[in-house]
């Protein structure tokens, strides 16, 4: 069994102490002039990616895919998509990313291929192939209508009819991702094979989506209705909504699963330990939880994306930090998403004051962040205009506003046309914001005040703090109702991380702590020292005080 504990100095392990950069491959930088996104437009970028100061990058899909969910739907585990480069340029980047102190992170996309996946053309060709049961079949009931009432993520229901075989399929997503049957033995010995196959080739880590879908009801029961707590606070309540989704996911076998995974990740600790970090959008707290295993054994962590459901103010966002702090088992290590490709972008959701709060919270909080290309910039969402519209999500379901483009737009490196993405007479596959000339990598290097700077700044400072990497949290009580007050502490390094949620100057009496140096604040007009007896924020600010303990 392999556990969470730091390595031999009392270290924590790369994947604890680091911060995580999601890339959108699509989207990050276009080296040949197509408009889209690719390994070594990536590679050329890595400079700037170890100057910002993160510790891995995730790529998003790289596979061969019929992009119909633009790469989570997969039809080959063990190649590159054409459009993103070679598997010589994947293997370039990976060296590359080592060489200049990063790791990097796959997704794995355990739960469907795409239809256009060998296996699953083989599956629907007879009942009789013998890949027919690799993914999830089933009669239609006495009537012809679908087994039974589970509805896809994406609107509709989960069930297509195939006129071939004369049996309905799975999928909990678009019609073109079957549901892989992973109660079958021969395609768990596959996925493993896959994922074997890229930790044999040298990567850290993956980013297993939707992974607690893998597993249903074996009965295929129906789901109850529900009372319609959406899955996003940020987006609208669509059909998916209805139901209690007690039958169409997280069958407790999955857990078996992710425990063989954790056995094939481990057996490679032996030259530098790997990662595993699923995509588990839980709110049941405890069930959340059990996926890091009875003994620490599954996931090294499943994402927490519980900021992303409670109202941006102090108390709910207190009251979230301290009940994932209290449900976490003995040594497992936490994590806060705030942002990723398929959530709006964090100015759009907070302003752009919220977003430099937002930024400072999450890089002080306890455990591992995520950020999101683009956040550093302080990017927001982007307008898609009808014709421009790519995000088969947001096509199925119109006026929803459930479309995932806005946030996947192109990086915006520079203010010559299309922001240095990809050339001026090229259109790249999503609009370039029309802000980048003011909000890109170059103007924003230069700006004390850009939200690069800050980034940079906390980057840094948790860096070389352990208190900010790997320390204890320890919430303070002493705080008015708009302001989240936390300890960070290690050995005798000791910081104080103020946050003021609301628009209103808030003054803090927290004369027990005696002075402290400002270390950052999201204002710049600060002086050093501080009494944090008269300790006053303005309106949306946080600041990061050292403490002499
Ligand atoms: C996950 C991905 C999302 C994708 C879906 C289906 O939620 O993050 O982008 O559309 O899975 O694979």
């Amino acid at each position: 069994m392999t556990t969470i504990r730091p390595d031999s100095n009392g270290s924590p392990l790369w994947w604890q102490s680091g911060v995580i950069y999601q890339i959108y491959p699509r989207s990050f930088q276009d080296s040949n002039a197509d408009g889209v996104g690719d390994l070594p437009g990536i590679a050329s970028r890595l400079d700037y990616l170890q100057a910002l100061g993160v510790d891995a990058i995730w790529l998003s899909p790289i596979y061969p895919s019929p992009m119909a969910d633009f790469g989570y739907d997969v039809a080959d585990y063990t190649a590159v998509h054409p459009i993103f480069g070679t598997m010589a340029d994947f293997d370039a980047l990976l060296a590359q990313t080592h060489a200049a102190g990063l790791r990097l992170i796959l997704d794995f996309v355990p739960n469907h291929t795409s239809d256009q996946h060998p296996w699953f053309v083989e599956s629907r060709s007879s009942r009789h192939n013998p890949r027919h049961d690799w993914y999830m079949w089933a009669d239609a009931r006495p009537d012809g209508s679908p087994p039974n009432n589970w509805l896809s993520v994406f609107g509709g229901p989960a069930w297509e009819w195939d006129g071939a075989t004369g049996q309905y399929y799975l999928h909990s997503f678009l019609k073109q991702q079957p549901d892989l049957n992973w109660r079958n033995p021969a395609v768990k010995a596959a996925m493993f094979d896959a994922v074997r196959f890229w930790l044999d080739r040298g990567v850290d880590g993956f980013r297993i989506d939707v992974a607690h879908y893998i597993m249903k009801d074996p009965q295929l029961r129906d789901n109850p209705p529900s009372s319609g707590d959406g899955r996003f606070i940020h987006k609208p309540i669509g059909e998916y909504d209805t139901q209690l989704h007690l039958y169409d996911h997280g069958h407790p076998d999955v857990h078996t699963v992710y425990r063989e995974l954790r056995q094939v990740l481990g057996s490679y600790d032996g030259s530098r330990p790997r990662m595993a970090v699923g995509e588990i959008h839980l709110f049941d707290w405890q069930e959340w939880a059990s996926y890091y295993g009875r003994n620490l054994d599954e996931l090294h962590m499943p994402f927490n994306f519980g900021l992303l459901k409670v109202e941006w103010q102090a108390r709910a966002v207190r009251q979230l930090v301290d009940t994932v702090e209290a449900v976490l088992p003995a040594g497992a290590w936490p994590n806060y998403v705030l942002s990723n490709h398929d959530e709006s972008r964090i100015p759009s959701r907070y302003g752009l004051a919220g977003a430099r709060l937002a930024a400072m919270l999450r890089l002080t909080l306890r455990g591992t962040p995520t950020l999101y290309y683009g956040d550093e910039l302080g990017m927001a969402d982007v307008p898609i205009p009808p014709d421009r519209e790519q995000d088969p999500w947001g096509k199925r379901e119109p006026g929803l506003g459930v479309g995932r483009d806005p946030e996947r737009t192109p990086m915006q490196w520079d203010d010559s046309p299309n922001a240095g993405f990809t050339p001026a007479n090229v259109e790249p596959w999503l609009p370039v914001s029309p802000d980048y000339r003011t909000v890109n990598v170059q103007t924003e290097r230069d700006d004390p005040a850009s939200m690069l700077n800050l980034y940079w700044q906390l980057l840094a400072w948790r860096r070389q703090s352990p208190a900010l990497h790997s320390g204890s949290y320890q919430p303070v009580e002493q705080a008015p109702d708009d302001c989240f007050v936390y300890l960070r502490r290690r050995a005798d390094e000791c910081v104080l991380v103020a946050l003021n949620f609301s628009n209103q100057e808030q003054r803090l009496n927290l004369r027990a702590f005696g002075e402290g140096k400002v270390l950052v604040s999201t204002r710049l007009d600060r002086a050093e020292r501080v009494r944090l007896a008269d300790l006053s924020l303005g309106s949306s600010e946080g600041v990061l005080i050292g403490l002499s303990s």
